[in-house]
């Protein structure tokens, strides 16, 4: 998807496809935002094969879909791409499921992914970063949106303590869980790559925790601290453990690469913004949030209404599915004045709705956060500049906003 919208259009509310595969791989979705957050907030969609969905475009709607559960439950799947199948995984993983559940199922991870606790992983993973960068530094064009898709795997693999070997076999799995109909990652129809994928992944999960236990293997990874905690005094099952590892990986994985990238591309278009990063680096925490806005790469999350509700000046019925649009809400001029500007400057860059609202805030936000930071202040001290070395290719995906490709040269900084 275009990041920097093309001049506004003529759009037709009443037969726009916010699910037409094209509008995100080649097309411009902002300009239909625009006029949806002005004109219809709240917006009701009929698909060929009669799934319907209701969606909402304007940051305080989607806080409130996203926040309130309420009215809005996470419990039947929160993933637009199973809008009106079951998804397999709905009121168990912990991003299906409602509080108080999901209050006893986060508890165990978040202690260990809170700020403080990650704070002592940042030396290991600036080296993964250095490494991470080091052929762009030797002047070769480097594919960052291909190469970036492993760089999750090298912060997170380690911290969950799942072996190198595996990275690669993971990655792939997990984006195609999130862009079925991607052709880089797609077997055979959307469905089957979805099924597939799902089921792979969950069976790795299980299989590490299982093969651990038998073993008796002691390690300080996450996967480990979550087979020795005990909410309210029971152990967690190997099936709960599983499902915890199957949504970090999915998490962790299919979101801050296309973060990287489409910060980077920004910085590329406008080189006074990355000449005022290079020349002050205390910018590149702002510069992250401002990124984190600017790529939305969680484009949107579902939820099912658990009632008739009121909102966007229209009513959802009890049961519909509504998708809370990340994407449009982060460009909404009345919470980011001139949306359309990616300025690291931007004060309030932090109110960003990226990670989400309430309850099911991303738990690895504190690690995307440093990791970005990281990446950031590596990639300014390391190059003067950097070049686009071919033409970006995006996802194929209404979920996840991303790309695919993106071709770069970097010219090297001169050490004094
Ligand atoms: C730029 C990077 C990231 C973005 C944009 C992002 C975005 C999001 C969003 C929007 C949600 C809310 C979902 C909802 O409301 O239903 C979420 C939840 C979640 N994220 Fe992230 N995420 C990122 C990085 C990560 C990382 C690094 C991890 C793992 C370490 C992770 C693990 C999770 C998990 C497990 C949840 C579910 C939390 C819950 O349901 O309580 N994410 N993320």
């Amino acid at each position: 998807m275009r990041l920097t919208p093309g001049p506004p259009r003529d759009v037709d509310l009443a037969t726009v496809d916010l699910f037409d595969l094209d509008l995100y791989t080649d097309g411009d979705p902002h300009p239909i935002w625009d006029v949806m957050r002005a004109q219809a907030p709240l917006h009701h969609q009929v698909l060929p094969d009669g799934r319907e969905f209701w969606s909402v475009t304007r940051y305080e709607d989607v806080r409130r879909v996203l926040s309130d559960h309420r009215e809005f439950t996470s419990e039947r799947g929160t993933v637009p791409t199973h809008l009106g199948t079951d998804d397999p995984a709905a009121g168990v993983l912990m991003t299906s499921t409602d509080p108080p559940r999901h209050t006893e199922v986060r508890r165990p991870l978040g202690s260990k992914l809170t700020a403080r606790a990650v704070q002592s992983w940042e030396e290991k993973i600036r080296g993964t970063v250095v490494r991470f960068l080091q052929p762009a530094v030797d002047g070769q064009v480097f594919d960052l949106a291909e190469k970036a898709l492993l760089l999750p795997a090298l912060v997170t693999g380690p911290l969950l303590g799942i072996p190198e070997k595996d990275w690669e076999e993971l990655v792939q799995l997990t984006a195609m869980v999130t862009a079925p109909s991607d052709p880089h990652f797609q077997i055979g129809s959307e469905a089957a790559t979805l099924a597939i994928s799902h089921h792979e992944l969950l069976n790795y999960v299980r299989d590490w925790v299982k093969n651990h236990r038998v073993a008796g293997e002691e390690d300080e990874s996450l996967l480990h601290h979550l087979m020795s905690v005990r909410p309210g005094g029971e152990p967690l099952s190997d099936e709960e453990i599983a499902l915890d590892g199957y949504s970090i990986l999915l998490g962790a994985n299919v979101t801050t690469p296309h973060t990287v990238s489409g910060t980077v591309e920004a910085l590329i278009e406008r080189p006074v913004q990355w000449d005022k990063a290079a020349s002050d680096l205390s910018l590149v925490p702002n510069l992250v949030e401002e990124g984190l806005r600017w790529t939305s790469a969680a484009c949107n999350f579902m939820r099912y209404a658990a009632k008739d509700v009121e909102i966007g000046g229209g009513t959802i019925p009890a049961g519909g599915a509504v998708v809370a649009w990340i994407g449009s809400g982060n460009r909404d001029e009345s919470m980011f004045p001139d949306p359309h500007t990616f300025d690291i400057t931007r004060a309030g860059a932090k109110r960003h709705g990226a990670f989400g609202f309430g309850t099911h805030f991303c738990i690895g936000a504190p690690l995307a956060r440093m990791t970005l930071r990281i990446f950031f202040e590596e990639l300014l001290t390391r190059f003067e500049s950097l070049e686009f070395a071919g033409e970006a290719q995006h996802l194929r995906s209404y979920f996840i906003a991303g790309m695919t490709h993106l071709p770069i040269t970097g010219k090297k900084r001169q050490t004094p």
